[in-house]
């Protein structure tokens, strides 16, 4: 086509596609540049904000490695993570939320009733709950994938000081769909924000803070594998999520109970917990893999 104009040129780019191109590729294809030239065209996109963003995304991508992941804060920061997420989410089952960067694999075995508070002094926090079906029936067996921060706001993997494993844990739902474990409140902490992402959050004016929560991964057979976070009530952040991952229906309530209520069995801390302590309870609904009954 020679006379490409600014009127046509996103017809033009379709008119480029082979043939052969796979259909769901070339549906993403024309709607990405239909929406893109549409954002050109509606602020005028001058050459000097054109090259900004060009120099952004290589800043994003020298900055990238196996354990930084530029792109996905951008895509998260910018409510894209979450928009897809939702719009995944099965209406029974619980929201799926943002995994973030700091989950890692080979978490160690943490037996039903274990501990993930060792050595840190802080306020005992019971986390328990039954994994369930769309239909309410527990799954026993079901894996779950525990990670949270450390009191100080940082993730094992960001804290030399912490050993690879801290606050992450597998553990497997007993017959009866339960989890437990022991731990302490995880903190509300920032998003890296020492690169070009960050640069956007101060020139936009916004905060990097994400509301403290726990993080799950909740697999089991013939179920979809859930990835989420559950937030408490009383977070400063709860309503502003730099990354947007709250949902209604993540968000527990820490309640307080005295020391004489902690189970006096089945817990690596039964009979050893002397003050009050936070109970969260939190069930997790599975949805079935498509055609599983
Ligand atoms: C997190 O929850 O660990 C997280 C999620 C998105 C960006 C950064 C961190
Ligand atoms: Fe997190």
């Amino acid at each position: 086509m020679r006379h490409v104009t600014k009127d046509n040129i996103t017809d033009v780019f379709m008119n480029y596609l082979g043939p052969e191109t796979d259909p769901r590729l070339k549906q993403i294809l024309k709607s990405l540049v239909t929406h893109l030239h549409a954002f050109a065209r509606e602020t005028n996109l001058t050459h000097d904000e054109w090259r900004k963003g060009v120099e952004f995304l290589e800043r994003a991508g020298t900055i990238s490695d196996a354990e930084r992941h530029e792109f996905v804060l951008l895509s998260d920061v910018l409510g894209l993570s979450s928009l897809v997420d939702m719009l995944h989410s099965h209406p029974q089952g619980t929201s799926s939320s943002v995994l973030g960067p700091f989950h890692i694999t080979g978490s160690p075995p943490l037996p039903l009733g274990g501990d993930l508070r060792k050595d840190f002094p802080d306020q005992v926090l019971l986390a328990v709950g039954t994994v369930r079906d769309t239909d309410g029936n527990p799954i026993a067996g079901a894996e779950l994938d525990i990670w949270q921060t450390a009191p100080n706001g940082l993730y094992s993997s960001q804290d030399p000081d912490q050993d690879t494993y801290s606050f992450h844990g597998l553990q497997v739902t007993g017959e009866d769909g339960r989890y437990g474990f022991t731990t302490v409140k995880p903190v509300s902490y920032t998003v890296p924000s020492d690169g070009p992402v960050g640069d956007i959050l101060r020139a936009s004016g916004r905060h990097p803070w994400r509301p403290s929560h726990l993080h799950y991964i909740v697999k089991a057979p013939g179920f979809q594998t859930l990835v989420t976070e559950i937030f408490p009530d009383d977070d400063p952040y709860l309503d502003q999520d730099t990354v947007f991952g709250v949902r209604d229906d993540l968000v527990m309530t820490y309640v307080e109970q005295p020391a004489e209520t902690f189970p006096a069995e089945g817990f690596a801390l039964s009979g050893k917990v002397d003050g009050p302590y936070l109970e969260a309870a939190f069930d997790l609904v599975l949805v079935r893999e498509e055609g599983e009954r």
